[in-house]
């Protein structure tokens, strides 16, 4: 080795040095392989991809500290304290208690002494610094425009944007705020104003470390091997699969199927109950509101099968017509399927109404509750659903996770979709024995770490309370809506009085598409388009209109940015003219 090597060998064993790593065997070869981490505590931390010196701890949930599954040494090897990092009760698939690395005592002083540290890192604060509670309180200060601006004349009631309250709720939204590191990012030079909720939700820290968790202490393969990982792979996942059933108050785990998101819960029951209860002449009633998913596979079954669709209509304002339903649903009907919330809209459909009117025909009914249930509590048993489906993203959940809820004996009655590992209890070569409910629906080897992040997010939303959520969002839509009126040119399109977390709206002399380019301009994501909804826009003469959509992180100051912009919009129109 050279001189220069040497001292190049030299310089990397310092840099390595002072990040915590060390150059083995020796510092005379250059490391291509052989980095080791001095120490548990910083390899986590250096492999966090999280700023050294303090660790966030923002996500820590409000539904108590989770018990148990921490790491010996206090700090979990991702070097981020555990979010929503369970511990369940074993489901007593296998013994996990004395698995090594693995203490049932949580660390909770440590825990706090972590928080303490955390909540003074820049990490999670908004670009214009924290909002606490109180400090950024309305301030009514009427925005006037110049000479031929002056028509709009417009109290913002948070000009900073980034309120940390409203009015009639008890949520601590600038808490809530520092859980998601992504709302703390800049878009195009401007704090992200995060409206676009009814496509993606952000997620939470918890639920981001839930992840990180599992692949760093759990990772294995579920229900299949004695192994210790396979146990504590298999309670995490079991543990999620009973946070989706309080989350959706349903009598059992049993009931639960998880699947890869409301679009594929959808498809199998159309496939599975519908392959075998659905025929010639029979009736699918759906409404004028769905969403294409909620569509397109009762027209692949009626097709296939010789089968109606019967659409339910919807008044003006964008809510469905019980008289028409009352009307539609009949003896010939199998199944209803209807969206609990419109995508499109924001409509609250009377989804318990309708399931009252399918029972008396004995009709089965389906739910799809993509769009409800970040914004509402949701009770199944009481919404006399068969079936329910949600997608986990859409509530702050991983990507290609969801589930199914189905009544047993909706399931019952259910023939097995897919075949595989996992579903079965014996095969041969002449027949095989199916599983019972739920594994009988989850053939091979499904999307375990996401469930598991699913069931963080649910925990996380329980933490907070469904009924604080839906009170925060009912009040950001009143705001919203009044603001959005003010808007010269801007229609709102779906007025229902039931709504949520949706404000569709379409501005005269401006594309939808046009709208949402010039929104991202000042940082502000929203969706432009059909919103997969076609049949929903047409009825109110639309191919497309610009959807806001709320989650609960979104604060009075957001919508005001939306104000603001879309006037900066019409206001250069009239300088135009
Ligand atoms: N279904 C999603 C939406 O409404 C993608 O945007």
């Amino acid at each position: 080795m050279s001189t220069s090597d040497h001292e190049l060998a030299s310089l990397v064993a310092q840099g390595l040095a002072a990040i915590g790593l060390s150059a083995s065997p020796s510092v005379g070869e250059l490391p291509t392989s052989g980095i080791t981490p001095t120490g548990a505590t910083q390899r986590g931390l250096r492999h966090s991809g999280l700023p050294v010196g303090g660790l966030p701890v923002a996500g820590l949930p409000r539904g108590g500290f989770p018990q148990g599954a921490i790491p010996q040494s206090g700090i979990p090897q991702s070097g981020i304290p555990q979010s929503g990092i369970p511990s369940a009760p074993s489901a007593g698939w296998f013994p996990t208690s004395g698995a090594p690395g693995v203490s049932r005592e949580p660390r909770v002083g440590l825990i706090d002494e972590l928080a303490s540290v955390a909540t003074e890192l820049p990490y999670f604060l908004s670009p214009k610094g924290p909002s606490p509670e109180g400090l950024a309180a309305p301030s009514v200060s009427p925005t006037v425009f110049g000479p031929s601006q002056q028509r709009f004349e417009i109290p913002l009631a948070d000009p900073g944007g980034l309120s940390s309250s409203t009015a009639g709720s008890s949520l601590d939204v600038a808490s809530i705020r520092r859980d998601f590191p992504i709302l703390h990012t800049k878009v195009n030079g401007k704090p992200l104003v995060w409206l676009d909720n009814a496509a993606t939700t952000q997620k939470p820290r918890a639920v981001i470390d839930r992840l990180t968790y599992f692949y760093e202490n759990e990772n294995s393969n579920i229900h299949r091997a004695a192994h210790t990982l396979a146990g504590r792979a298999t309670d995490a996942y079991e543990s999620a699969r009973d946070s989706v059933r309080r989350f959706l108050h349903a009598g059992s785990t049993d009931d639960i199927v998880f699947v890869r998101g409301a679009t594929e819960g959808i498809n199998l029951l159309a496939k599975a109950w519908g392959g075998k209860h659905v025929g010639p002449g029979d009736e699918i009633v759906l409404t004028h509101l769905e969403h294409h998913s909620n569509i397109v596979p009762w027209q692949m079954l009626a097709d296939s099968v010789g089968a109606h669709l019967r659409v339910i209509p919807v008044d003006d304002d964008g809510q469905i017509r019980l008289d028409e339903a009352e009307r539609l649903i009949g003896p010939r009907t199998k199944i209803v399927s209807a969206t609990h919330v419109s995508n499109a809209l924001g409509t609250v459909v009377p989804v318990r109404e309708l399931a009252r009117i399918a029972h008396r025909y004995g009709a089965r009914i389906l739910v799809d509750g993509a769009q409800a249930v970040s914004h509402m509590p949701v009770d199944v048993q009481a919404l006399e659903a068969d079936f329910y489906v949600f997608s986990g993203h859409k509530v702050f959940g991983p990507t290609g996770i969801g589930a199914i809820y189905g009544r047993p004996d909706a399931w019952g009655e259910t023939p097995p979709w897919q075949g595989g590992g996992n579903m079965i209890v014996d095969v041969t070569f002449a027949a095989t024995k199916y599983a019972g409910i739920p594994a009988r629906f989850e053939a091979g080897t499904g999307n375990i770490a996401d469930a598991v992040g699913l069931g963080a997010a649910l925990d996380y939303l329980e933490g907070i309370g469904m009924d604080r959520v839906a009170a925060h969002e009912e009040a950001l839509l009143d705001y919203g809506t009044a603001r959005l009126q003010q808007v010269p040119g801007l229609h709102l399109v779906g007025t229902a009085e039931d709504k949520a977390g949706v404000l569709s709206f379409v501005l005269d002399g401006h594309r939808p598409e046009e709208v949402g380019k010039h929104l991202d301009r000042h940082g502000i994501a929203v969706r432009s388009g059909h919103h997969c909804a076609q049949p929903a826009l047409r009825r109110f003469g639309h191919e497309a209109t610009v959807r806001p959509s709320l989650a609960l992180y979104n604060t009075k100051g957001d919508l005001d940015c939306l104000l603001e912009a879309l006037l900066e919009l019409v206001r250069r129109d009239d300088a135009r003219r």
